[in-house]
């Protein structure tokens, strides 16, 4: 049975990881993963996620299953999130939530969902995108092509560019859009360009599917999650796959949701039907502990206060990282204008490097990055950052 199976490769991102877990260097650096560590390296456990924990400790409940969509007042908390409580599209009941495993999870769903009721739709991810976006609509049973995006002479967005692609997609192609905070670019549009791309998203019939894995990492909360307003006002159907694991430090715990965007209330409903059904014939319902953990926070004004401040911690941490990379880096003797790396938003920063000189990276220096050249700032310290500078520094000369 399996002696035809072949090696499947590594895994881009999470097979680094285990390359980096067996490495001996005692220098060694993982900026490969989109994990925030904070100034001492640590992955955090937040203050206000302890606080809920102990809470909910306070009065420990027997662990039933959950309803096929999830905790209640997590999808509830999740809409308010991520759409306004008082918005009309929230408070009409004209958006299916559902609980996922995580933003990975609220894309396959949707994924899945979208693959019985457009079958022959095509996708489009920008390119570059998150190597997993690919695999997960392939997985679909999709074909993916892409949208032109990343500027590398421009050290930016290929705007014209993008727009033309879209402009050219036949009805009913699936475009994925990063809210915020691009992975693995960390070029994000303007609020004036993403207006461009909803007017183009109507005139063609296409349909958005918004990732949004890196909410408060760019701006702020309300400032990050702003383009899913203009997404409202345009009065759009469109999916929105959130996370949870950056935002909360809630990596392991898998928790985040999908929603979706009708016109009406019967629609919503109707299209919640269907996606019970994805879920329940593919994991049956979702677990138990991380939405609870969330929904308390962000239904408690005292812990989400608590949490707006330690992600604003997290965003602006990263943010000095990135100027202090920069001087690092200079120092180090690297030439030219560093300043795209001040400009990128969120967790990475894409550095231009080459696959080659990511492996020589990794090799001589034990600096784990992902082949495409995307570092992880969230994941640089006071500790490391003289190392890490000095080690780009070296595989560029
Ligand atoms: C990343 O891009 O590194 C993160 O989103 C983690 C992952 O699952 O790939």
């Amino acid at each position: 049975l399996f002696s035809r199976v072949e090696m499947a490769p590594r895994d881009p991102i999470l097979g680094l990881n285990e390359q980096f877990a067996a490495d001996p260097n005692p220098n060694k650096v993982n900026l490969g993963i989109g994990v925030y560590t904070d100034a001492d390296g640590k992955l955090p456990l937040l203050a206000c996620v302890k606080a809920a924990e102990a809470q909910l400790m306070q009065a420990p409940k027997p662990r039933g299953y959950l309803p096929i969509d999830g905790i209640a007042a997590y999808d509830k908390a999740v809409q308010g999130l991520v759409f306004g409580a008082n918005h009309e599209a929230v408070t009409s009941g004209r958006i299916a939530t559902v609980q996922g495993l995580g933003g990975t999870g609220g894309l396959k769903v949707g994924a899945d969902f979208l693959k019985r009721i457009n079958p022959d739709a095509r996708v489009l991810i920008s390119d570059p995108s998150w190597e997993n976006h690919r695999a997960l609509f392939e997985a679909a049973g999709f074909s993916v092509g892409t949208y032109p995006y990343y500027d590398a002479a421009q050290q930016g967005v290929n705007f014209d560019a993008m727009l033309a692609a879209l402009n050219a997609a036949s009805a009913g192609t699936i475009v994925v859009l990063h809210a915020c905070c691009h992975n693995p670019t960390g070029y994000d549009i303007s609020p004036a360009q993403w207006n461009q791309v909803i007017a183009t998203l109507k005139a063609r019939d296409l349909v958005p599917f918004l990732d949004m894995a890196y909410q408060g990492f760019g701006e702020g909360i309300a400032e990050d999650g702003a383009v899913i307003q203009q997404f409202l006002a345009a009065g759009l159907d469109f999916f929105v796959a959130t996370s949870f694991s950056k935002s909360f430090s809630l990596y392991g715990e898998r928790v985040g949701a999908l929603s979706v965007v009708c016109a009406t209330k019967d629609e919503a409903g109707r299209v919640l039907s269907q996606i019970k059904r994805v879920i329940r014939s593919n994991y049956s319902n979702p677990p138990t502990h991380g939405a609870q953990i969330v929904a308390t926070v962000l239904s408690s004004p005292e812990l989400r206060a608590q949490w707006e401040q330690e992600l604003a911690g997290m965003r602006e941490r990263i943010r000095a990282m990135r100027s202090t990379l920069v001087e690092k880096l200079a120092a180090a003797g690297v030439k030219g204008d560093l300043s795209y790396i001040t400009r990128q938003k969120g967790m990475f920063s894409y550095s231009g490097l080459s696959a080659a000189q990511m492996e020589r990276l990794r090799t001589e220096f034990g600096v784990y990055g992902v082949s495409t050249g995307r570092i992880c700032v969230a994941a640089i310290n006071l500790h490391n950052v003289d190392y890490v500078a000095k080690s780009i520094a070296a595989v560029m000369q």
